[in-house]
């Protein structure tokens, strides 16, 4: 997440790798485009090496690369890629990455491309620490409860001596708790040296990134860790089931996060925010809430319950309820929904109406305008303080083109009318309910466009004689008699 501080001094290079197969998401998308609260795995790995301030960000790539490179150049972010042609282990992988870059002094930093939570201000303690510790290596890692599938951290001491992979690992090197992460610091120097040393005499026949610790010690240099208790920090994703707990998890720190600067959220458990979003003081989000992509809220207004917004401004002291929109700017103190669907291109001004059953597309909606019920406003611009009745047909489209309605300020469209575009009514101008109004209407004039209504008497007692209504319309009218004799 945002606002981490860099270390003083940037690092020689971040090497990402993201090169791996993923096969256990079972997708046709790389596993590092998978998302996290809106954002791709592997653009959180790239925000968090950022915050080193690299001389050299190198993301290595393999499987699926034409995705991942597309994605990268997307990120719009100076990165060097590498290509590591052949899963052949993580040594192999981070040799590929240090071959695209000139030789490197100082420190390296290698993480993974599918670790999300990971954050900047945690490598920028682990580069501290080794730093302060002269270390030729240090590694982040952590205690599990259930340590299973990881490398082990065998120490002697406090000094980590070496990594051991479950599948080559002893019993007793296996009951061990401390877990390695995968994310180090090393040296320039060793590191480069020690890729050069790597067998693949291991139960996977690959080169392993880990073996480079023996070999840092066998040097005489110090191996240091850094144990995290932020366990979440450290996990990786291998399937969609912990793609969907990394989710719930970063988005309870969403959630938190926004708490924390003075949003209320009822149930962060059923509020999903994108990392992208911005929140102001006092605003307040309902239950079933999704706010996505470039959404900003500002101050007071309250979101919710069940509302989608995506890429969605909301104006101050405005009310979203139970409401889906996107591409759409909401002004200060307007109502929108219950049960409104905003599309793009819709421009609420302040303190107007959309309400119930309501669509917009590609509408400005002036200042103080109602849209209160049942209604399709597709390709119009509606003048402030105007009021457009229940049941209004903005007809945008004839079968071959979109056309567009302008209605003047505080002008008055009746119920159940269709205004067929191209169509302007004027300022101050008036449609009468059940118009089809397929011209103008000039300013302060009535438009109505509707067969005047006729009253044929006698018309129930001659084709409904004998029915309920025949009665009632016979004591109905004897009535009326009787009372015109009285007086
Ligand atoms: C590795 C570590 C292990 C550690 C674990 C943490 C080694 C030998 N083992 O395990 O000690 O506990 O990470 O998650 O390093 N990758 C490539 N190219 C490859 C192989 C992997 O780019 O040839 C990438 C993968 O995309 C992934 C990362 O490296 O992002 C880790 O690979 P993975 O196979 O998941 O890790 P392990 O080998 O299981
Ligand atoms: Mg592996």
């Amino acid at each position: 997440m945002s606002a981490e501080q860099s270390v003083p001094g940037s690092v020689a290079a971040v090497v990402v790798l993201a090169a791996g197969h993923g096969k256990r998401m079972k997708s046709t998308k790389s596993k590092m485009l998978h998302e996290v609260c809106g954002k791709s795995m592997l653009s959180y790995a790239v925000a968090a090496a950022q915050t080193l301030n690299p001389d050299h960000l190198v993301v290595v790539v393999g499987h699926m690369k034409e995705q991942v490179l597309a994605h990268l150049e997307h990120l719009s972010i100076p990165i060097t890629t590498a290509e590591q042609p052949e899963m052949l282990g993580t040594g192999h992988a981070v040799r590929c990455g240090l071959d695209a870059v000139p030789q490197l002094q100082g420190e390296v930093v290698v993480t993974y491309g599918d670790v999300p939570l990971l954050t900047g201000q945690t490598l920028t303690d682990l580069v501290a620490q080794h730093r302060a510790e002269g270390a030729g290596v240090t590694v982040l890692t952590a205690e599990l409860e259930d340590p299973s599938g990881y490398g082990r951290i065998i120490r002697e001491g406090d000094e980590v001596v070496r990594i051991v992979e479950q599948r080559d690992g002893t019993a007793e090197e296996l009951a061990v708790h401390e877990i390695n992460s995968g994310i180090y610091v090393f040296d320039a120097e060793v590191l480069a040296a020690g890729l050069g040393t790597l067998q693949t005499d291991n139960k996977q026949g690959e080169q392993y990134l880990t073996d480079v610790i023996a070999y840092a010690r066998s040097q005489g240099r110090r191996v240091a860790a850094r144990i995290t208790t932020d366990v979440v920090q450290t996990r990786g994703v291998n399937n969609r089931v912990e793609l969907a707990e990394l989710n719930r998890e970063m988005n309870l720190r969403i959630c938190r996060k926004w708490m924390e600067a003075g949003v209320t959220i009822i149930d962060p458990a059923t509020t999903w925010i994108h990392d992208s979003v911005d929140l102001a003081e006092d605003v307040t989000i309902l239950p079933g809430t999704q706010l996505q992509g470039a959404t900003s809220i500002a101050t007071g207004a309250v979101i919710g319950p069940d509302t989608t917004l995506t890429d969605v401004e909301v104006g101050e002291g405005a009310t979203v309820v139970r409401t889906h929109a996107s591409l759409a700017i909401i002004g200060p103190d307007t109502s929108v929904g219950p049960f409104s669907y905003l599309r793009p291109g819709t421009e609420l001004g302040t303190g107007g109406k959309i309400g119930a059953f309501v669509e917009t597309k590609n509408a400005v909606i002036g200042d103080g305008a109602k849209v209160p019920h049942l209604t399709y406003c597709g390709d119009a611009t509606i003048g402030e303080g105007a009021n457009i009745g229940a049941g209004t047909i903005f007809a945008n489209y004839d079968g071959l083109a979109k056309h567009h309605t302008t209605i003047g300020r505080h002008s008055f469209v009746g119920s159940n009318s269709v205004l067929v575009a191209p169509v302007e009514i004027a300022d101050g101008a008036y449609v009468a309910a059940g118009s089809t109004v397929t011209s103008g209407v000039g300013p302060g004039e009535l438009g109505v466009c509707r067969a005047q209504q006729r009253n044929i008497r006698g018309w129930v007692a001659r084709k409904r004689s004998g029915t309920k209504t025949d009665e009632a319309a016979q004591t109905a009218l004897t009535e009326a008699e009787q009372a015109e004799d009285i007086q």
